[in-house]
């Protein structure tokens, strides 16, 4: 396994390319499953999870091809209708494949996903909107399976938000009898982009990014051409990534709009933000002020930078509370972090940070995808060299992280395995 073996200390300087969102990219690629012919995604990130996804669409019968950032599809011959275990045990976003296989195919199979690092994330709710809609759905051997002649348009209400089950759901009623209003959706800017891409495909969308979705059923879809969002939470890395180091980047195509509660807390600790044409300029200060954070579903903070901000929070002047509601076990960074001489104790999902005079470098294990963002950033920023093992969960989700860092004056190495 490669690890990073990163000299902390050096303030970032420079610009850095935003790239396409691994989560907006991962349902656009499922839903070309909606219909037959060619299609066509740009902007897509060139990262484990994709790959992961490209290889279920083969394994159902599409032929996919990619090639700078361009992903061809061709769904002619979907025949295989299930998501085998291997696939959905390496990456639960596999699930988003259930909604539009029922849709196409009539019937899906789909090994439940366990739990995972960061919780035990059931598919639940998507199960019971699908049996709402009038879905059979039975399961056996650890394998759900879903059949339905024709959906029927009805009425959900989301018991609690969920960002894939909103994007599923959505992509089965584009092709259910009548229509589907979704309550308590997910707001999440990817559920916005996929409800534009839908709509480009022919699908009738209405309400995407309030918590009332309205889909009106059509008999067919014409293939998809779209070009994936900018990824927020790759941006949102990169502001921390400014503030930790005390310093000055530019980044290009950051979705700003869809970053204001980040903004807003960042700028709280002292960080400069300022605007520029497709651009923004993030400057970082030498001793940002401990603010407290609590994570939401959007239009509030995202639980996918609550451990980046908790890097930066390591070293801020007093304390701060983070608290996280979405995942009961996104906390897995904090012992990691505490290695590097932090001051962080967790009380179930409230996490205080005392903030430290500085950190020290480390040998850190990553956990996830999130938890080793936030061990890098730490790393900047850490006095001495920090080794960080298990950087496979970074591959899954940045995009040339490390190149990206380097260009802007990091310390930052790629040891291969066995090395
Ligand atoms: N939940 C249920 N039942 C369900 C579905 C969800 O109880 O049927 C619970 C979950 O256990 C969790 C909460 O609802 O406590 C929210 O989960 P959600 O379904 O929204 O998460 P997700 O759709 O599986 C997506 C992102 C995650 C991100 C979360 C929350 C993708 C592919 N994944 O996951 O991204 O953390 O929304 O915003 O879009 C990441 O990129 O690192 C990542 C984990």
């Amino acid at each position: 396994m490669d690890k990073f073996i990163i000299e902390g200390g050096k303030k970032l300087k420079g610009e850095v390319q935003i790239s396409g969102s691994k989560n907006a990219a991962l349902p656009l690629i499922a839903a070309s499953l909606l219909a037959p012919g060619n299609h066509v995604l740009t902007n897509v990130p060139n990262l484990r999870d994709i790959t992961t996804m490209i290889s279920l669409l083969k394994h159902l019968g599409a032929n996919c091809s990619y090639d700078d950032a361009t992903l061809k599809i061709e769904t002619d011959n979907i025949r295989g209708d299930d998501a085998p275990y291997d696939v959905v045990k390496t990456m639960r976003a596999s699930v988003l494949v259930m909604g539009p296989l029922l849709s196409r195919l009539n019937h899906a199979r789909i090994s439940l996903p366990g739990g995972c690092a960061i919780g035990a994330r059931p598919i639940d709710l998507h199960l019971k909107a699908l049996s709402t809609m009038g879905a059979d759905i039975t399961l056996h051997d650890g394998i759900v399976e879903v059949r339905a002649n024709r959906l029927i348009g009805s009425k959900i209400f989301f018991d609690k938000i969920t960002v894939t089950g909103t994007e599923n759901i959505m992509m089965a009623a584009t092709l259910a009898d009548g229509t589907t209003v979704l309550e308590n959706a997910a707001r999440e800017p990817e559920v916005v982009d996929l409800a534009a891409c839908l709509i480009k495909m022919g699908a009738k969308i209405e309400g995407a990014g309030t918590d009332t979705i309205m889909i009106d059923g059509v008999k067919e879809l014409r293939p998809l051409s779209y070009k994936v969002m900018p990824d927020r939470i790759e941006a949102a890395t990169f502001m921390i990534a400014a503030a930790i180091t005390d310093g000055d980047i530019t980044l290009k195509d950051a979705p700003i709009d869809c970053l204001d509660s980040v903004i807003l807390r960042l700028r709280e600790t002292g960080v400069k933000f300022e605007p520029i044409v497709n651009s923004i300029n993030v400057r970082g200060l030498e001793k940002p002020m401990g603010v407290n954070v609590v994570t939401s579903p959007y239009p509030g903070f995202a639980t996918d930078v609550q451990a980046q901000f908790m890097a930066l929070m390591t070293i801020a002047e007093g304390a701060s509370v983070i608290k996280e509601t979405i995942f009961e076990n996104r906390f897995m960074h904090v012992a990691e972090l505490n290695r590097m001489g932090a001051n962080i104790s967790i009380d179930g999902g409230t996490a205080v940070v005392k903030g430290v005079k500085g950190l020290i470098g480390a040998p850190v294990q990553a956990t996830d995808l999130r938890a080793s963002a936030s061990l890098v950033l730490a790393a900047l920023a850490a006095n001495g060299t920090t080794e960080i093992n298990r950087i496979y969960h970074l591959d899954r989700g940045y995009e040339g992280l490390e190149k990206k860092l380097k260009t802007m004056g990091a310390s930052i190495e790629r040891v291969p395995e066995g090395v």
